[in-house]
């Protein structure tokens, strides 16, 4: 009886055991040796999780394969201006045209059609991105991590180091010492023109005013300092791209140095179709002897989202050898799909298309996370003439579940309601629109992304199931009250309203509550998805990740991108997920020199 006591009080506090329990190596491959590689490393997806761990790793010497689906577009000026993000959002050659649905199948309203803007090529989505530079409201997230594991690196402050050295700061001063920020890294970042509303244009003037007014006096002249920021206050804009607008991103260092050096390999319009998985003999596995030895790959194979895509093929596989690690990084979408593929994933969901289960993790593609982004626009009486003046608030709502603000209110000087196809003509003819969007960061809702086949070309089944977490009322309720709260900004101030010529959306007819919020389910929209392979502790059984971005019970396997983070990063991922690759980097090095 007392033996029995103490097994059962092992296994309950042993993950391992709860892992392997789970584990199916014995229908795999004995591991072949890996030893006449070409490559040390595989990396999956060249976009922000993706491309600095595959750079860094290379400039330490190792031999390198980047895998990307895209093209480089280098030359394309949609992907090197700022400016043109707009047309970049919408350019076929780069555009990944996701759909997907916003709520369940009962729910009243139905959104099933949402094109979810994605895009490939070397850089993935910074190649469009709108270049919002934020390392802030990153502080709860990395500490929770670090206490998590009980690992000091994942702390915010010393997550910090990981920026400066990514950063090539423009807006600073070099010579100062600043251990806050870099002036030697791969991505330059500089503060925007016209920071504070400050315009010689007056319908500008008076909503910088009326807007600096509402959202306290704080300035945050620099939010990519490692100090926590204020309750409320205006923000600076900080970019990723220099004081001419000229976009920075990843790609400025892959390009080149794939360019100059043997030590990385870029194969663009190469499909990843399958991790390959063996069964370790020797029993090193984490748990169940599961190893990643390479990667499946179809050149010139399309995403079925691609545009071009000319339907599902029969595709040639080729199986590409990593003498050590494969790393995963095809974002939010696909890497929860390239996992499942392999069969590491939600066992039940896998067996519905006949995929054997090799590792039972149901957080694969489950815990689709995002920010919640509400718009409202205005017809003023003349155009705007200084479009790169802007700025944005952030304040803290009621139902604010982190110690930095929750709410970031952007501008934009021309109509912006949500994503659509057409947008940068909509954008360009609509130059007396000015739109406010609320971007709630620490949206509750737990979405998920499924597979609807087996086939790397099917399409994927992607549902936010937003607002339907036990706190989904409170997230709408934020909603509410920061669109009643930021239209009396607008609405109630006599030097804007001489310039305003009618309130669009929500329009001056949508006034009760009940109203509002179905303007909030009919029009509310995100673009940063993420969380979709989190990082979680060992026991939580929507961990698929363990601190140091292994995938659990499954040896020389990680994921670096969007999908690592437990909860959705501050109110712009790119920056905090370039962080986390360049400490992956950091982790990935300290490994090898371990086992060397
Ligand atoms: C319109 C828009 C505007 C945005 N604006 C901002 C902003 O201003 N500031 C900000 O911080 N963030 C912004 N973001 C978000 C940010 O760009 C993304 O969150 C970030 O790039 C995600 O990084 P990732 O590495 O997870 O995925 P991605 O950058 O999407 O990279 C994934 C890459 O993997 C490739 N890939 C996927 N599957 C495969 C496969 N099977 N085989 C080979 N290759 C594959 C893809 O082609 C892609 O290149 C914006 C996003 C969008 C859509
Ligand atoms: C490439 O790797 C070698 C070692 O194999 C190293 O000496 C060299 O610095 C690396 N090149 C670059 C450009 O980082
Ligand atoms: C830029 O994108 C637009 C679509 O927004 C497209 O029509 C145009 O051809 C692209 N420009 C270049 C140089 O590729
Ligand atoms: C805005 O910037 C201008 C010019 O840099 C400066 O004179 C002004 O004081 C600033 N206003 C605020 C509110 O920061
Ligand atoms: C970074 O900014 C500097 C200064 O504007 C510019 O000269 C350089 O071309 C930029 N680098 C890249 C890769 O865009
Ligand atoms: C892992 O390998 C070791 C050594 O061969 C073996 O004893 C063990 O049973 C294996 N574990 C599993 C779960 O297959
Ligand atoms: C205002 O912008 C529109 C496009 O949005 C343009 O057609 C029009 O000529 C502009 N008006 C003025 C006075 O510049
Ligand atoms: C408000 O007016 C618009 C335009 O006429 C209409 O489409 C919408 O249904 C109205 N909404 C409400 C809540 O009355």
């Amino acid at each position: 009886m007392v033996l029995c006591t103490a097994t059962f009080l092992i296994l309950l506090a042993s993950p391992i055991f709860a892992a392997s329990s789970s584990i199916n190596s014995n229908i795999l491959p004995a591991c072949p040796s890996t030893e006449d590689s070409i490559y040390d490393y595989i990396v999956v997806g060249a976009g922000a999780g993706g491309g600095p761990v595959a750079a860094r790793l290379a400039e330490n010497g190792f031999s390198v394969l980047l895998v990307e689906t895209g093209e480089d577009e280098s030359g394309n000026v949609n992907t090197t201006s700022l400016f043109s993000a707009f047309s970049a959002m919408d350019d076929p050659k780069i555009d990944l045209d996701y759909r997907i649905k916003e709520y369940p199948a009962n729910f009243p309203v139905q959104r099933n059609d949402q094109w979810y803007p994605r895009s490939a090529g070397i850089g993935g989505c910074t190649l469009h991105n709108a270049g919002e530079n934020s390392i802030a409201g990153m502080r709860q997230q990395f500490d929770t991590i670090s206490h998590t594991f009980n690992d000091p690196s994942w702390s915010r402050d010393n997550m910090q180091k990981y920026w400066a050295l990514i950063e090539n700061n423009l807006y600073l001063d070099p010579t100062a010492l600043n251990l806050d920020h870099g002036f030697n890294g791969w991505l330059n970042s500089s503060r925007a023109s016209a920071v504070n509303f400050s315009s010689t244009d007056p319908k500008w003037s008076a909503l910088g005013s009326s807007i600096i007014a509402a959202s306290g006096t704080s300035l945050i002249e620099d939010q990519n300092s490692h100090l926590p920021l204020p309750e409320s206050g205006h923000v600076l804009e900080l970019l990723t791209g220099d004081d001419s607008h000229l976009r920075a991103s990843i790609r400025d260092k892959l390009t080149p140095l794939a360019a100059s050096s043997k030590n990385l390999t870029i194969m663009t319009n190469t499909l990843a179709t399958k991790i390959l998985l063996c069964n370790d003999k020797k029993g090193k596995g984490r748990g169940g002897n599961v190893s990643a030895y390479g990667l499946a790959v179809a050149l010139g194979a399309k995403l079925p989202v691609a545009q071009g895509f000319n339907g599902k093929q029969k595709l040639n596989e080729k199986n590409i050898i990593a003498r050590r690690e494969v790393i995963v990084a095809g974002g939010a979408f696909q890497t929860p799909q390239l996992l499942m593929l392999s069969g590491i994933g939600d066992k039940a969901q896998l067996s519905k298309f006949g995929i054997p289960s090799i590792v039972n993790l149901p957080g694969v593609g489950a815990n689709l996370q995002d920010n919640d982004e509400l718009p409202a626009f205005w017809e003023f009486t003349s155009n705007f003439t200084d479009p790169e003046s802007f700025g944005s608030a952030i304040t803290t709502s009621a139902y604010s579940n982190s110690l930095e603000p929750d709410l970031w209110t952007y501008f934009v000087p021309a109509e912006f309601n949500g994503f659509h196809h057409g947008m940068s003509i909509i954008a360009a003819n609509t130059q007396n629109v000015f739109t406010l969007i609320n971007l709630r960061a620490g949206s509750t809702s737990q979405g998920y992304v499924r597979l609807t086949g087996s086939h790397p070309q099917d399409l994927l089944d992607i549902n936010k199931l937003r607002f339907q977490g036990p706190n989904g009322r409170n997230d709408i309720v934020v909603l509410r009250e920061a669109i009643k709260r930021w239209r009396k900004v607008i609405n109630e101030d006599e030097e804007i309203a001489k310039y305003v010529e009618r309130e669009v959306a929500p329009g001056a007819n949508v006034t009760s509550d009940a109203d509002l919020e179905e303007y909030i389910l009919n029009n509310v929209f995100a673009h940063h998805a993420c969380c979709t392979a989190a990082i979680g502790a060992d026991g939580d059984p929507r961990a698929v990740l363990d601190g140091d971005f292994n995938v659990r019970g499954v040896s020389n396997l990680r994921v670096v991108d969007a999908s690592s983070f437990p909860v959705s990063p501050g109110y712009f991922p790119q920056s905090p997920i370039y962080m986390i690759s360049e400490k992956a980097a950091a982790v990935i090095l300290k490994d090898a020199k371990a086992r060397s």
